[in-house]
């Protein structure tokens, strides 16, 4: 595992950006896969800069999504759908048909999870996986369990989880109980990951994901498994680290 770390937020989206943008420059045709949340939103403002200034085409780039809310449809403003095309999809020339994110509406929820699976594997599978962390160690929606779930499935978000989300919503009861997510063994798949993590509040998971025991109690601990991950810490979040 690669680490690198950086003196703030600015930095690390900084870093973090110029990592992607790299990516494209070397594959033009990559496969990218892409998170939400708080954490990724400085490294997209700087993709979309990078592309308005003719530095980054993502005219062959594929994009698949880690994960979706169930039942929020894509024109829903809490959507993970519609973060991608207000924080990213919609400044940067991509084929809108190339976007690929779980359908959090399907009604067959197995035949969705299959079919994204499917949809990741005919791209050719995702040459860099962008992950953030989550406060319990999730990455994608990959809540702390007894076993690291393999595939795209469906999961019952914890309480904590619900707790740090219902910033984006009017209150925790309005965040979906439910959501799609790519497994972990989607994501271990990835051809390279990059795993972004800032602020005080996620030193302590930081510290139990680098030196702790894997284990999917801290889900993020089998990225240490990975032969490429590259992970992006700033100050705050690596400040329990000697
Ligand atoms: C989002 C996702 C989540 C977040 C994690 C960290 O698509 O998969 O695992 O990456 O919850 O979120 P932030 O960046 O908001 O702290």
């Amino acid at each position: 595992m690669r680490i690198i770390k950086t003196a703030d937020y600015d930095e690390l989206s900084r870093v973090a950006s110029n990592i992607i943008a790299a990516q494209i420059t070397v594959k033009p045709d990559s496969v990218l896969g892409l998170a939400t949340g708080s954490t990724p939103i400085g490294i997209y403002d700087r993709l979309i800069k990078k592309c308005e200034e003719g530095d980054v085409d993502f005219s062959d780039i594929t994009t698949v999504n880690l994960d979706e809310y169930c039942s929020l449809a894509a024109d829903d403003e809490h959507s993970y759908r519609y973060f991608m095309n207000e924080h990213l999809f919609n400044h940067i020339n991509i084929n809108p048909a190339n976007t690929h994110v779980p359908n959090g509406m399907a009604g067959d929820v197995a035949l969705e999870c299959a079919e994204y699976e499917r949809i990741i594997k005919e791209a050719g599978g995702i040459d860099l996986q962008l992950l953030g962390m989550g406060h319990n160690g999730h990455i994608g929606f990959n809540e702390p369990a007894d076993e690291f779930a393999d595939v795209t499935h469906c999961v019952d978000l914890t309480e904590r989880t619900i707790e740090a989300n219902k910033r984006f919503f009017d209150s925790a009861d309005d965040v979906p109980r439910r959501a799609l997510t790519m497994g972990i063994g989607t994501i271990m798949t990835a051809k390279k990951i990059l795993m972004v993590v800032s602020g005080r509040d996620k030193a302590e998971t930081v510290k139990r994901v680098l030196t702790g025991p894997v284990t999917p109690v801290v889900p993020a601990t089998i990225l240490r498994f990975h032969a490429d991950v590259t992970f992006v810490c700033d100050a705050a979040a690596y400040s329990l680290m000697k």
